[in-house]
């Protein structure tokens, strides 16, 4: 990879939706070592406005055009899901690192593209962006679990809700847009891969049309340890993430990151963040830190790969075949790459 010799890397961002405007404005203002040289987005005003207090930087509605600009050292994909396996292949061929938002695609087999085109370019080019393992919460969960905080793990569970779902939401889409976080974290806190899953749900809120909402995912690890999964986007309080480890000693769990109570009326109150940018502010920048970090550093990705990426999306379609399939016990296929 060739970087300006001031050591900065320059990014190319695609898709200036909510995470691609927020990843741009991470970059800029709280990540060193990067400057946003190129934004691309199929809806130009988007781009224009993301680009908006950005020096220096340029707008395309061509994402393939940002990918081969001599102007973009490292891309930033974070534009809809359907795009994500052509896109990294497209940076992957340009010989140029590349940090995919999750998922890295909606099947086992784009997934699979992916890996094959990264192992034909030779080189450990691809991140996925599963945040979570760079949040200070779960990576502090990580290191009490591995000091034997809790003893032996016996149950996690999971909880991730939202206000409201996203437009054009589905059973699906929450599994593999959601759910899929579980599937990265989960196996990353055990060091245990996810062997089985089964899919199940009480009734939908009643405002809820066209998918079902919550749901209820079991996990099971190969090291025994079984896993509860609650999903609800449409759970209106607020944006509320949990884990909690129980082990044969204790238990372990995130707790609730607020910082301000106040008190009204009788009553003491804390708040929760609107959806989870707020939540996961720190872990997007240290997650972008440390990805340019290792790029400035000529050293490989610490971000999770493509592999990671493949494996999470197989655990997540053996879930939606369990959906499928009346709740079944599932068995998840890791594809021999
Ligand atoms: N890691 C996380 O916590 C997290 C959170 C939210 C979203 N995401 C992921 O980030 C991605 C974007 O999500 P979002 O909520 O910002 O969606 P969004 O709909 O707000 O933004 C997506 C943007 O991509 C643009 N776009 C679509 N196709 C394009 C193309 N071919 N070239 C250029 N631009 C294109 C759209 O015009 C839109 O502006 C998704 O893959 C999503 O799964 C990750």
């Amino acid at each position: 990879v060739s970087v300006e010799a001031d050591m900065t890397v320059r990014i190319g961002v695609i898709g200036a939706g909510i995470m691609g405007a927020d990843h741009v404005n991470t970059l800029d203002r709280y990540v060193s070592g990067a400057t946003v040289s190129m934004i691309a987005d199929v809806d130009t005003g988007r781009a224009q406005e993301a680009a908006a207090g950005v020096r220096d930087v340029r707008v395309t509605e061509d994402a393939f055009a940002l990918i081969d600009d001599p102007s973009v050292d490292a891309v930033v994909i974070a534009s809809h899901d359907t795009t994500h396996a052509d896109l990294t292949i497209a940076a992957i061929r340009a010989g140029k690192p590349v940090m995919c938002e999750k998922p890295l695609a909606l099947t086992v087999d784009e997934c699979l593209r992916v890996v094959h085109a990264e192992a034909a370019a030779g080189a450990p080019l691809v991140s996925v962006g599963f945040m979570r393992r760079f949040d200070p919460a779960y990576a502090e969960l990580k290191s009490a679990l591995k000091a034997g905080a809790c003893g032996v793990p016996l149950l996690l569970h999971c909880v991730s809700r939202g206000v409201h779902a996203g437009p054009g939401a589905s059973s699906e889409s929450s599994v593999i847009g959601s759910s899929i976080h579980e599937f990265d974290v989960v196996p990353w806190l055990l060091d245990a891969p996810i062997t089985e899953v089964s899919w199940h749900a009480p009734r939908s809120a009643p405002e809820v049309t066209g998918l079902q909402d919550p749901q209820l995912i079991l996990l099971r690890t190969a090291d025994g340890v079984l896993t509860t999964v609650e999903v609800f986007l449409n759970a209106r309080y607020g944006y509320d993430i949990r884990c909690e480890i129980v082990g044969d000693r204790g238990t372990v769990a995130l707790t609730n990151p607020t910082r301000v109570a106040s008190a009204t009326d009788l009553r003491r109150s804390t708040g929760y963040p609107a959806d989870w940018r707020p939540r996961f502010a720190d872990a997007y920048r240290l997650e972008l830190q440390a990805w340019i970090d290792a790029i400035l550093a000529g050293e490989g990705s610490p971000l999770p790969t493509a592999q990671d990426g493949l494996t999470a999306v197989a655990v997540a379609e053996a879930v939606i075949s369990s959906m499928n399939h009346a709740g079944a016990v599932t068995p998840v296929h890791r594809p021999t790459t």
